[in-house]
């Protein structure tokens, strides 16, 4: 029987276990700094409230990174928040709490009363794809708890983005609910007929080529994914502007984009769109421009209670400050990057040197500003940290030199037995780091790798581990699983004890 608790929310199929780098306290933190917005985020004691948490891996993750913190984390659907439950109690985790309640009405019960306020928000996944009535929930839950100087982060659906694909999605769900019963069922029902219609090339369906790239790609998605992407009744892809307008409500200030690349205006545009853009003050009608430009479909923007603008010197001291390290060997660091306006190169002369220092362990933006053999025309700590990091080849450490604790230590083991198989094998994985304060991510295979030495391997027997993950696979997705692993074990291992992820 078809579940009608969820308000046209999908509830009959469990979310994926997902972790996104976004909702990391010291990314939010970065990202404000690069928007020139003063950070107050108490290194210790902190309380982090997540919204519509899912499977909880990212409310465990944090909660295991920063042992001294405070997590709350919210979902509506009671085998997402059983599950978060049971992992945080398989991990000894005391400073996680998944709270089993519907936002709709959230802010008004004695509960969210009796929560300490929030340093932090975040929700991934949930603003476009909740009815308006939970939307107005959630910003008088932000209105009620995220303290001044408070950070909240809301992803979300973006137009125009998604505009030529609508009809995609419209027909999907439309015949994916007359098609079948179960809603990833009726996602995949959904998809044969928008396969069979586009074969016809009606204008509604095929004016926007991304349509192909879905049919073609859809496959690889998982029916879970694709029944909470398409099969939610209120599922509407927003402006910019509007949620802007929407968090005001909750007093909050626009601060910038969590997906740090796109805070840079040369690289989400080109010379000519720039000098448009150039000529506005205004943030919305910037981020209007830059949307048009880049017609990027998610959004992960950041806003906080009362944005308190640095001046330029100020802001580069405390970038100045931070301390990165590398999350990819140093031998696979890219220096040419796709971005919307192109493909960008990071200069080898200055970013060369910089990789190597950072190869022999994290250092300070300061240091790394000066490291030896580095030319560059200006220092400019806002490019080198947001590039870094932005392009997913470092992250900010938020507590130098900390050793792992049990507790994310356990956490660790227990994501790797859990999720470590072979069916994530193409989904990003994540182990917890105190020492980055937030979670390392990593590929399944390196997952599974942290579990095998966790569990007191010493040398890796690679054919045993692809008989164990990848027994149901072809020879030729063997022999690529081999490959991965003993990556895995040779050049991510070692970054990961770096690390802390797993004992050094
Ligand atoms: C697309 S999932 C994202 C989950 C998680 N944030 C992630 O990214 O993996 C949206 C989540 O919002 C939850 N949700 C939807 N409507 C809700 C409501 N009214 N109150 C609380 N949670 C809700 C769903 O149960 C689901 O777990």
């Amino acid at each position: 029987m078809t579940a009608n608790w969820g308000g046209g929310y999908v509830t009959d199929i469990h979310y994926d276990h997902g972790y996104y780098r976004e909702q990391s306290p010291t990314q939010l933190r970065l990202a404000c700094l690069l928007s020139g917005v003063a950070v107050d985020l108490p290194q210790e004691g902190a309380h982090y409230l997540e919204l519509g948490c899912g499977q909880g891996i990212g409310a465990l993750v944090v909660a295991a990174s920063n042992p001294s913190w405070r997590v709350t984390a919210v979902d509506f659907n009671p085998a997402h928040v059983a599950a978060a439950r049971a992992l945080a109690r398989e991990a000894g985790l005391g400073n996680v709490t998944f709270l089993e309640a519907d936002l709709t009405e959230f802010a008004e019960t004695a509960t969210a009363a009796a929560l300490p306020e929030a340093d932090i928000v975040t929700m991934h996944g949930v603003w476009s794809w909740v009815a308006p009535a939970v939307r107005a929930g959630i910003v008088r839950l932000l209105k009620a708890k995220l303290r001044a100087g408070g950070i909240a982060h809301v992803s979300y659906n973006a137009l125009p983005g998604w505009q030529g694909l609508l009809s995609m999605q419209r027909l999907v769900r439309e015949a994916g609910i007359r098609l079948a019963a179960r809603s990833d069922r009726q996602a995949q029902a959904g998809f044969a007929l928008l396969r069979e219609m586009a074969a016809t090339e009606p204008h509604g369906l095929t004016a926007d080529s991304r349509m192909t790239a879905w049919l073609a790609e859809v496959g690889g998605y998982t029916g879970t994914y694709l029944a909470h992407e398409f099969m939610n009744a209120h599922w509407s892809p927003c402006w910019q502007a509007d949620v802007a307008a929407d968090m005001a409500e909750a007093r909050l200030d626009w601060v910038g984009s969590a997906g740090l690349i796109e805070n840079f205006a040369e690289l989400a545009m080109t010379a000519p769109q720039r000098a448009i853009y150039d000529r506005f003050e205004d943030p919305a009608m910037r981020e209007l421009l830059k949307d048009l430009c880049a017609a990027r479909t998610l959004r992960h923007d950041i806003y906080m209670r009362g944005a308190r603008r640095m001046t330029v010197g100020a802001r580069d001291a405390a970038l100045s400050e931070l301390t990165l390290a590398l999350i990819v060997p140093q031998d696979r660091v890219q220096l040419e990057v796709q971005v919307a306006a192109g493909r960008a190169e990071l200069s080898p002369a200055f970013y060369g040197p910089v990789v190597a220092m950072l190869g022999a362990g994290p250092a300070r933006v300061a240091e790394l500003l000066h490291a030896p053999g580095a030319v560059a025309t200006r220092e400019n700590p806002a490019e080198l940290a947001g590039l870094l990091v932005g392009t997913r080849q470092a992250a900010v450490v938020a507590r130098p030199g900390a050793a792992p604790t049990e507790a994310s230590l356990s956490l660790n083991a227990a994501l790797a037995r859990r999720l470590a198989m072979t069916e994530n094998l193409n989904r990003a994985a994540v182990l917890a780091s105190p020492m980055l304060g937030a979670g390392l991510p990593c590929a399944t295979a390196d997952l599974f790798v942290a579990g095998q030495k966790m569990a007191g391997r010493t040398e890796p027997d690679l054919e045993a581990w692809v008989a164990q993950l990848g027994e149901t696979l072809d020879a030729e997705n063997q022999g690529r699983l081999r490959e991965a692993l003993a990556r895995g074990w040779d050049e991510m291992l070692p970054l990961m004890r770096r690390l802390g992820t797993v004992p050094a």
